[in-house]
């Protein structure tokens, strides 16, 4: 399915709805160019599961988890170039299983994640669109 955002708050809220149909064990890649709204999709996920707090991009810390019950981890392999590096992170043990994990350039790992549900996000004709696809 296609939803066309007009705004980071319709972006956020889109998530917010879509955290509802989230069930345990879920992998959800976010994908598109710099800025096209996966983290603030992110956050939209994060308020739906239930966190309050501010959620930052872990582009820096690879992972953030917040523990709302179960975890929820928020990747970010954009720094992740080669598959050691992603072993060394602790990504496969960790991705699908008891947790829900959102990841933000899951390029590198999506080739093992066949059952991750992949949304991907373009930006609009307009300088505060962005066209979010559901596979
Ligand atoms: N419709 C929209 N949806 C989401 N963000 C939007 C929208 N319109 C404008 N923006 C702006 O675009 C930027 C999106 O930033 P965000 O950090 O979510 O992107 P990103 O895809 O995570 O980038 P990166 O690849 O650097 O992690 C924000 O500055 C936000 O305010
Ligand atoms: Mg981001």
């Amino acid at each position: 399915m296609k939803f066309i955002s007009k705004s980071e708050k319709e972006t956020f809220e889109f998530a917010k709805d879509f955290a509802g149909k989230l069930d345990k064990g879920t992998i959800i890649f976010l994908d598109g160019e710099m800025g096209s709204g996966k983290t603030a999709f992110a956050k939209g996920l994060l308020s739906g599961l239930g966190y309050k707090g501010e959620v930052t991009s872990p582009t820096f810390a690879l992972c953030h988890i917040y523990n709302l019950g179960i975890p929820i981890l928020h990747y970010d392999l954009y720094r992740i170039q080669d598959c050691d590096d992603l072993y060394s992170t602790g990504f496969f043990e960790d991705c699908g299983k008891d947790n829900i994990t959102i990841v933000e350039w899951s390029g590198i790992a999506k080739e093992y994640f066949p059952e991750a549900i992949q949304i991907k996000f373009e930006y609009g004709s307009t300088p505060e669109e962005r066209i979010i696809t559901i596979e």
